[in-house]
């Protein structure tokens, strides 16, 4: 289904309730693998966002989402490099949509996005959305790869909502450090980007 599959499984958070009869089918979602690789990386995958959003709401509680921008910037990758080095996962953040440059998705989480997208649209759930995937490299070897979907939430709208509901501050800042911005105009619910952690499989 998403570039060279050796194993695939496509998870959603049991959590969830099931769709409605009238929602479009959804790609298979199966039970969660108990392999310990997966939840590994879920751990780590599930463990970033939380600690990036206590700091996020300091921030914003100090200086107001215009102060709290400085934070993202910095935390946010200064947070992914610290899961890395813990972990020996590589550990990153990438959107369809994105603000930095640098969150740019490859073509394996190009798929792995848009289908977190479609997920999100028929089963309108917080509910984690999560794939876990072994994927051959192309100098013959394997990785595992896993991803874990960043939900938008009311706290997000601040600075990744509607464009012209952010505060003249905000615009300015994002202005100023994102000229090519594509990260705004985003709903509650709709999926902003996702963890995406990998590691070469020795
Ligand atoms: C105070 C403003 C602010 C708030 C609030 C905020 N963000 Fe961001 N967000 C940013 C900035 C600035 C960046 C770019 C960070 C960087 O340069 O790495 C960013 C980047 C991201 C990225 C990385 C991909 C990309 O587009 O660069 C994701 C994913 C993300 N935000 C999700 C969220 C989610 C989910 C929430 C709510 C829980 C949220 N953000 C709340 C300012 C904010």
């Amino acid at each position: 289904m998403l570039g060279v599959v050796v194993t695939g499984l496509l998870l959603a958070g049991c959590a969830a309730p099931p769709p409605p009869a009238s929602t479009p089918a959804v790609s298979p979602v199966v039970a969660a693998p108990d392999d310990p690789w997966v939840a590994d990386a879920r751990g780590i995958a599930a463990s970033v966002p939380p600690r990036l959003l206590a700091t996020l709401k300091q921030e914003i509680d100090r200086g107001g989402p215009e102060g709290a921008i400085a934070a993202c910037r910095e935390q946010a990758p200064a947070l992914a490099r610290a899961a890395s080095a813990e972990s020996g996962w590589a550990v990153r953040r990438v959107s369809l949509r994105e603000r930095n440059p640098k969150a740019l998705p490859d073509a394996w989480e190009r798929g792995v996005l848009a289908e977190f997208d479609r997920i999100a649209a028929a089963r309108g759930t917080a509910a984690p959305i999560e794939h876990a995937e072994v994927v051959a490299t192309p100098d013959g070897k394997r990785e595992r790869r896993y991803m874990r979907a960043l939900p938008t939430q009311e706290l997000c709208l601040a600075c990744h909502g509607a464009r012209a509901s952010l505060s003249a501050g905000v615009t300015e800042r994002l202005r100023t450090l994102y000229p090519a911005d594509r990260a705004v105009d985003y709903r509650v619910g709709e999926i902003r980007g996702a963890m995406t952690l990998r590691q070469p499989i020795p």
